[in-house]
């Protein structure tokens, strides 16, 4: 049995054999033998040395992977494609079995030194041996990039922002005598080609509007193609996630001057608002991106309202201080002193307050000296008669506080308001730019 095995394996082998030809009697080997014999790759393949290679490129952004604002940085993905022709790889389709395109390893050929001239990173892409070439010397490279990019991020309009980054190709070594540079295919389709963009980003791409120009140094004319990719942030989760509870925040806050001023019961509420807003902000610095050259409008609207905010705070702290110190230069008593403290809110709401407190001590005292003569009656009488002047005083001054402190949470009311208006207006004035694009 196992020699009849060995014996239907050999002759399958045998068959295999005889049944396949030699792979160098294929015409794509003898045919790529034929181009690579003589070729040398160190030379720019034109046959009159004065004739500049054109190189064609192509451009597609497939993804934004990443918009880092604090170092200024842009990570894409791209399809780049670069076709350029080779005078020395041509062949007649005719002699080698009608072929019209084969590959070939690129280490093997001459290829363009082009680079992105906005690089701040190494350049990640598989690394892909094969160009294809078809039979006039056409040589086609299609390779996906990774590109990390320096640009100009702006983020003062966040989260309505709108990012304009450009890709410059251009050659590294080469003047525009030896090698120039064409758009493969023709400005308005690379300007609107959305087909291969990921959409479910955060980021939505408007357009990649292309350029041609000659950037001309002392080292010579070099031609530059760019690409300028405009991308706009899809703010919804930030609407959601920031502007709303920032804009119940401040409405928090301005529904808190509807409280009196001297209302201790405000500093409290304040203070609670002002946690609130620390803890908000916090929370969020994560998400807000944030770079040293510029700083988002958001940003510059919380600290405003955290100055507020404060302000209107402090104002609060003061009044109380002051309305006790009037009360306590006004009261030898600090017993009473005391007292009128913990009333400070009552007594603006009843005057009569300190009144009834002013009748009340003199009748305690009647007690305490219970068989007084007349004459110490009529002292009593008179002191009785200085307190109360000294009470009213002390109310005039409370008053004119009041006056004053009113007139001044007037003031921080209306800045408020003013400053929430701006917000709003900034707000929709940003999204209709936003929007417009
Ligand atoms: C190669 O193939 C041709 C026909 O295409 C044949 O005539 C020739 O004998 C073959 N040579 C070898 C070495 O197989
Ligand atoms: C290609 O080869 C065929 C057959 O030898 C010949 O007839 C034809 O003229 C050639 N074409 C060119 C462009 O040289
Ligand atoms: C080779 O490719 C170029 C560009 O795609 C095209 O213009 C040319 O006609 C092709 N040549 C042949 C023989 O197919
Ligand atoms: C993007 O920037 C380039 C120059 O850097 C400018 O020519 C182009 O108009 C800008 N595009 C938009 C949409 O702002
Ligand atoms: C993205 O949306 C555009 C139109 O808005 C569409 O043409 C394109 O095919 C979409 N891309 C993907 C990958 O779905």
């Amino acid at each position: 049995m196992r020699l009849l095995w060995s014996c239907l394996l050999l002759a399958a082998i045998g068959f295999l054999t005889t049944a396949t030809p030699h792979p160098r009697n294929s015409s794509l080997h003898r045919l790529t033998k034929q181009l690579l014999q003589y070729y040398h790759k160190e030379v720019r393949p034109v046959h009159n040395w004065a004739e500049a290679t054109t190189i064609y490129l192509d451009l597609c952004v497939h993804a934004v992977l990443d918009v880092d604002v604090q170092n200024q940085k842009l990570k894409t993905s791209v399809w780049y494609r670069e076709v350029w022709n080779d005078e020395f790889l041509s062949w007649n389709s005719s002699l080698f079995d009608e072929i019209r395109e084969i590959s070939l390893p690129l280490s093997a050929i001459w290829a363009p030194d082009i680079i992105i001239n906005e690089f701040v990173d190494t350049e990640r892409s598989p690394d892909l041996p094969y160009v294809y070439v078809n039979s006039s010397g056409t040589i086609s490279n299609y390779k996906p990039i990774q590109v990390v990019s320096a640009c100009n991020l702006q983020t003062y309009a966040f989260p309505f922002d709108i990012q304009n980054c450009s890709l410059t190709f251009s050659s590294i070594l080469h003047t525009v005598e030896d090698l120039d540079l064409r758009f493969l295919r023709n400005r308005e389709d690379i300007k609107h080609d959305k087909q291969a963009f990921l959409n479910d980003s955060e980021w939505e791409l408007l357009s990649v509007s292309p350029a041609y120009n000659i950037l001309q140094s002392s080292a010579g004319d070099f031609a530059q193609l760019q690409f300028n990719v405009v991308i706009r942030r899809c703010p919804l989760a930030y609407v959601v996630s920031l502007l709303i509870p920032s804009i119940f925040l401040m409405l928090v806050d301005l529904g808190s001057f509807y409280l009196p001023p001297n209302c201790r019961a405000r500093i409290v509420f304040k203070t609670s608002v002002l946690v609130g807003y620390t803890v908000f902000r916090v929370n969020l610095s994560d998400e807000v991106p944030r770079s040293a050259g510029c700083t988002s409008l958001i940003g510059v609207f919380f600290t405003v309202c955290m100055a507020l905010l404060v302000l209107s705070l402090s104002k609060s702290i003061l009044l109380v201080k002051f309305l006790y110190d009037e009360r306590r230069s006004g009261q030898e008593r600090p017993l009473l002193c005391l007292r009128g403290d913990s009333d400070v809110d009552e007594s603006r709401l009843h005057p009569r307050t300190p009144h009834e407190e002013a009748k009340e001590s003199p009748v305690r005292q009647e007690h305490q000296v219970q068989s007084g003569t007349l004459k110490e009656v009529w002292f009593q009488l008179q002191s009785i008669n200085n307190y109360l002047r000294t009470q009213d005083q002390v109310y005039q001054q409370e008053v004119e506080w009041l006056a004053l402190l009113y007139h001044f949470d007037q003031l921080l009311f209306r800045s408020y308001l003013v400053v929430l208006g701006l917000y709003t207006v900034t707000l929709c004035s940003l999204w209709a730019l936003w929007s417009s694009l």
